[in-house]
């Protein structure tokens, strides 16, 4: 990857850093507890992929700055919150998160709960604040988020997950599971930097759908490949937890070698969607090569 991604990568996601800290009340703010919890759970960490995909998927239209902006830190709060909730006790009890302690840790449980909660709402806030775009597809991106989200999409996965415990899933069911549980949310974040720039019409809507596709399938597998190999303190996160919980993931129906296999063929895919885009679709590569070759 090259010195220009580098940059462009740690632009977007200082601007990211001072977006969200913006779009959120601050830490004194009464209830001071939970929105001190809510920033420590969304500021200062975190590879920020799903504003750089929104961004980078702006570039293809020339999108509105301002909606790009707002699209970004709304999907990277759900996103947030998922992760909230994903280490809680009664899900995958982890307490370690972006290399602190996890928010039921550093705070409690009733504490965790709603800064999930609250993060979720402030998406919506954020999301649905006067931009630039029209009203119909402001509605539009608001819809696109919030089924992403729910019980058809990372809620959903979620549930499919905490149900498949000791379960040996099909290949077919362990692709659904990760489409829903991480796929959604990344292809969200796609598609809304597409809207944020035009209506998409169904060619460009197939085209970037393929890519966001691929990559959020690829997300997951790498996730799992990670898990089972990397340690603790390189990801921030307790490392070996899905095979210790007994989880089904890619590299325990697959195996290590074709997991990354996998991960390399969906890497070319979302190339290969990208090419009508030319030029304007430099970055999206460069994050499908990112999302497949992370050490984190
Ligand atoms: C981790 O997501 C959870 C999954 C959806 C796989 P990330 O790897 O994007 O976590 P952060 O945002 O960088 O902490
Ligand atoms: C998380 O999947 C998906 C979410 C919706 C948060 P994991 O449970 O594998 O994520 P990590 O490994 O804890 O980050
Ligand atoms: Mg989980
Ligand atoms: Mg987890
Ligand atoms: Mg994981």
């Amino acid at each position: 990857m090259s010195g220009a991604f580098d940059d462009w990568m740690k632009t977007v996601q200082a601007g990211s850093e001072n977006d969200l800290s913006g779009f959120l009340p601050p830490a004194t703010a009464v209830p001071a507890k939970l929105h001190e919890a809510m920033r420590y759970a969304l500021l200062g960490g975190g590879k920020r992929v799903r504003p750089l995909l929104v961004y980078a998927a702006g570039a293809l239209f020339d999108a509105d700055p301002a909606t790009l902006s707002r699209a970004a830190a709304a999907v990277e709060m759900i996103h947030a919150y998922s992760l909230v909730h994903d280490d809680m006790p009664c899900m995958d009890d982890d307490a370690l998160r972006r290399g602190k302690p996890t928010v039921h840790v550093a705070y409690d449980e009733a504490t965790a709960l709603l800064v999930g909660d609250a993060l979720q709402s402030q998406a919506f806030l954020v999301l649905s604040e006067a931009g630039g775009v029209p009203p119909a597809r402001q509605v539009a991106m608001l819809r696109l988020l919030a089924h992403a989200s729910g019980s058809a999409g990372m809620c959903g996965g979620q549930a499919i997950d905490l149900d498949s415990v000791g379960v040996s899933l099909t290949l077919e069911q362990l692709e659904r599971m990760h489409q829903l549980k991480t796929g959604a949310l990344l292809r969200a974040a796609v598609i809304l930097g597409a809207l944020a720039g035009k209506d998409l019409d169904d060619a460009e809507l197939a085209a970037v759908d393929a890519y966001a596709r691929a990559i959020g399938l690829a997300f997951q597998v790498v996730d799992d490949v990670l898990d089972a190999t990397a340690d603790s303190a390189t990801l921030g996160k307790t490392a070996g937890k899905d095979a210790a919980d007994n989880k089904p993931t890619y590299v325990s129906i697959l195996g290590l070698e074709p997991s990354r296999a996998l991960a390399q063929t969906l890497r070319l895919d979302a190339h290969a969607a990208l090419a009508p885009f030319g030029d304007k679709a430099l970055r999206l590569r460069e994050l499908a090569d990112l999302i497949v070759q992370r050490k984190a």
